[in-house]
């Protein structure tokens, strides 16, 4: 752990920015307690960059972050905010932050957040590390997001509710799950609760399987089935699914259940907490190591660095070993 003794009085600002997931505030929690304990001044800046612009900023002690690592949402709170994305915007919230005295930001949030992040920082050369909170889990460079373990445990318990339901009637039920442009939930969920299929955009050709399943008889062998499906306009989404179904099949059963956002609240696992954590203390490392335009991410249980444009422009890959296991065991 890097001590006080190398370290000026710097001071960092906190934000989270974006869609709120669970562990963000375990993330706050730990960037500031580390950061208190290297020497830091710590402001807690609300409502993402909104708050940045508009001067909501204040210092924050080790009991301003107490008692939050079991709690959902952010205490910071958070917004898609619209002006950071002009040049005016970003220099009103770079002149907020020298009237302040920060010198460095950690940014928790996930891909446009951090798009943010970047431009920001090389546009006033200032120091920006990134946390990726979000519950997609499509940041590239990091085997988890935070957050992300949370929904998918949210989304197993639902599924395995709405499996009681269409169990009692035979029913076919397509389930809708976020992940904006990514299967990740869909697909790890549909794993996770025994599912018979998933329909993630990364993989175009899931649609026609899913004919080729319900040609072949999704229900010989079984009492109910239960589709996954990731929203996004290349799935087409539940609904559409569904209606495509019963147009071609009127003798299923079709329900749709749209998950929405429940599935970013809760109280996080106890993985995205020690995620939170460990990313959240990096995070810190990152700053009294000078580094910039980076992002904290988790790979093979390490801690890693990836430079911001790696992080936002490369499209993590789904792994095809996953889908193949689904496969072979919705039979
Ligand atoms: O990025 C997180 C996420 O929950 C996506 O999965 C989803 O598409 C989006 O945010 C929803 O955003 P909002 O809460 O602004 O409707």
């Amino acid at each position: 752990m890097k001590e006080k003794e190398n370290v000026r009085q710097r001071a960092v600002g906190i934000l989270t920015s974006g869609g709120d997931a669970p562990g963000m505030n375990a993330a706050i929690r730990a960037v500031t307690r580390a950061a208190i304990v290297a020497g830091f001044k710590v402001y807690g800046i609300m409502r993402g960059y909104k708050g940045l612009i508009t001067d909501e900023i204040q210092q924050f002690s080790t009991q301003n972050v107490s008692n939050i690592i079991q709690r959902g949402g952010t205490i910071l709170k958070t917004a898609r905010c619209k002006e950071f994305t002009t040049p005016e915007g970003r220099q009103c919230a770079y002149d907020v932050l020298q009237r302040h005295g920060i010198d460095c930001l950690v940014v928790i949030g996930g891909d446009g957040s951090l798009t943010g992040a970047r431009i920001f920082a090389n546009e006033f050369n200032f120091q920006v590390v990134g946390l990726p909170g979000t519950i997609d889990n499509d940041l590239y460079g990091t085997d988890s997001t935070i957050g992300y373990d949370t929904a998918l445990n949210t989304i197993m318990d639902c599924v395995d509710k709405i499996r009681d339901t269409a169990t009692s009637h035979e029913r076919l039920f397509f389930i809708e799950v976020m992940g904006r442009d990514a299967g990740f939930l869909a697909l790890n969920g549909a794993i996770a609760a025994g599912a018979e299929a998933a329909i993630i955009p990364e993989i175009a050709t899931q649609v026609e399987q899913l004919d080729e399943l319900i040609a072949n008889g999704f229900r010989k062998s079984k009492n109910s089935s239960i589709v996954l499906v990731a929203e996004s306009p290349q799935t087409g989404g539940a609904m559409g699914l569904a209606e495509r179904v019963k147009q071609k099949y009127p003798d299923y059963d079709v329900r749709v259940t749209i998950l929405g956002h429940l599935q970013r609240g809760g109280s996080p696992t106890a993985f995205d907490r020690i995620l939170a954590s460990r990313m959240g203390a990096a995070a810190v490392d990152a700053l009294l190591d000078d580094q910039r335009n980076v992002m904290v991410g988790i790979k093979n249980d390490e801690i890693v660095y990836v430079p911001f444009t790696k992080a936002i422009k490369n499209d993590k890959p789904i792994n095809s070993e996953l889908m193949n296991t689904l496969r072979r065991l919705s039979i």
